[in-house]
């Protein structure tokens, strides 16, 4: 049995729990919103083709916030496309994933969907192929109440009151070769500054995410975020950041340790923004938009679109199966861990959005007229949105450790905790990645006098007859949570036995 010792004290808090933390992201891509969250037809939708049983589902998981419409595709999206009576609207190539895009779903139906979702929209602008006076035009048809020729075309259009959207990323990784528009920093940094102090123009009040690196591994990564800041301090409130992990070769030991390379990462990023800010002697701090990350199997053979031409009279032109990839027990254990080190980070990593929501490296995944379901990863997403209140707690971790290639020593036991101090509750979120052994971890917790009891303990772990690469993708329920057992506490220690390779939660409270 592996062991491992955690500390938890009131007085040691890092942030309070940021709401935007628990976001997700709807892309024009694939089957994400096409047959995913709208399918006309479908038997479960409403009026607008809106698909009910997705949206019963998204409303389970909760997420906060969801950036839209890309992604990749927002580099050539012309938004004015996708305003208007369907019948007139256009259908276009959309060049980042060779796909025609039918406009059928657009701002309008985004924003209908987003208010019946309960979540708050996180908008996109152009920046690849459009600039500054597109944004404009986009904020003030979104924003703007009436009296100007894009507001009252949004009123037209059927729309009297405005979106009001708050949140707008200013473009979407312009430091990649593969984006339409791509852009060296400062090129983009200019455009960024200049395109944000515009919008404030028009909305005083919107929140502006910058474009950061597509990954720590980018060749330009720290630069890029330098120069940009640089340029766009006074400008933005936000520097974005993006992060796909898989298991390559069969390393399951580094792919488990994914949650270092994002605790690395998020801290750069940290730093080069103060250094910027030192530098500049700027009082306000940027903050971090964590708006993509994922598990994602890249070099796995998916259907992602290359060099081939379009071709009109394939007939899932509208909505091709782009990489729908299953999620497994360890894929989940992975995802459980990313959100701890998001978690960790509270105090400057304020924006979380998990790319995406459904189909493509979808949270739930959904069948053309057929049903819809969890995958693996969704059920520490939901728990966590749920169950992480109050104060996020400083974790005093001592930890057997295991020896990753990508990432030298790596503690077994990850964890990370909040605290609701308003309500009494604790919840500890806690995973073993260790592939055969269990680990038994045992908590002080006697700073918090007020805890009687334990309230709640479930795990995801591979169940009898399974094993670390079963998904949902036969059985919709064959991987989820199930109550954790032998859970004890007394005196102010806790202890938990956690199952080989597995994601759990602990919640405490005052009975
Ligand atoms: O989420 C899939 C794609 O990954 C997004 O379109 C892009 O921003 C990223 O490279």
């Amino acid at each position: 049995m592996r062991t491992a010792r955690l500390t938890l004290d009131p007085a040691f808090t890092v942030a309070p729990v940021p709401r935007r933390l628990f976001g997700s992201f709807v892309e024009h891509m694939g089957r994400c919103v096409y047959t995913g969250i709208y399918e006309p037809g479908h038997p479960s939708a409403d009026a607008d083709g809106l698909r009910g049983d997705v949206l019963e589902l998204v409303k389970e998981l909760g997420p906060t916030v969801v950036r839209y419409p890309g992604g990749n595709f927002v580099s050539g999206f012309e938004w004015e496309d996708s305003v208007g009576p369907k019948d007139q609207r256009p259908r276009r190539l959309d060049r980042a994933w060779r796909t025609t895009e039918t406009n059928q779903f657009g701002l309008a139906e985004f924003s209908t969907w987003a208010r019946a979702a309960g979540v708050e929209p996180m908008m996109a602008v152009n920046l690849g192929t459009r600039g500054l006076q597109d944004a404009c035009n986009l904020l003030e048809y979104s924003n703007h109440a009436s009296g100007s020729k894009f507001s009252d075309l949004r009123v037209a259009h059927g729309s009297k009151d405005p979106f009001d959207i708050k949140l707008w990323c200013l473009g979407n990784e312009l430091d990649g070769p593969w984006q339409t528009g791509h852009k060296t920093a400062h090129e983009y940094g200019r455009l960024a500054a200049e395109t944000g102090r515009a919008m404030r123009l028009i909305d005083p009040d919107v929140e502006l995410v910058a474009v950061g690196s597509s990954s720590r591994s980018m060749p330009t990564f720290g630069q890029w975020e330098d120069t940009v800041l640089e340029l766009a301090y006074d400008t933005v409130d936000y520097i974005s950041l993006h992060a796909y992990y898989e298991e390559h070769d069969g390393d399951a030991g580094s792919f488990l340790a994914s949650g270092r390379d994002m605790d690395l990462f998020i801290e750069a990023v940290v730093a080069t923004a103060d250094a910027v800010r030192a530098r500049g002697r700027h009082s306000k701090k940027i903050n971090l938009s964590f708006d993509e990350w994922n598990v994602w199997y890249q070099s796995r053979p998916h259907h992602m679109p290359g060099t081939e031409p379009w071709d009109p009279t394939e007939p899932d032109e509208r909505a091709p199966r782009l990489i729908e990839d299953e999620y497994s027990v360890t894929d989940a254990v992975v995802v459980g861990t990313l959100l701890h080190s998001l978690l960790r980070h509270a105090d400057r990593v304020h924006i979380g959005a998990q790319a995406q929501l459904v189909n493509v490296i979808g949270l739930l995944r959904s069948e053309p007229g057929g049903p819809a379901w969890k995958q693996s990863i969704a059920y520490p997403f939901e728990r966590m949105r749920h169950l992480a209140v109050g104060e996020v707690l400083q974790v005093g971790v001592r930890s057997d450790r295991y020896e990753t290639a990508q990432f030298g020593d790596v503690d077994i036991v990850d964890a990370a905790a909040t605290w609701d101090e308003e309500n009494s509750v604790l919840a500890l979120f806690v995973a073993n990645r260790d592939l055969s052994e269990s680990a038994g971890v045992s908590v002080d917790l006697r700073g918090f006098a007020s805890l009687t009891a334990v309230r709640s303990a479930e795990v995801l772990a591979a169940a009898e007859g399974q094993d670390r690469h079963t998904t949902n993708a036969d059985q919709h329920d064959a991987v989820g949570l199930r109550p954790l057992t032998g859970v004890e506490f007394a005196d102010g220690r806790l202890r938990v036995e956690l199952p080989p390779l597995s994601w759990g939660v602990v919640t405490l409270h005052a009975r």
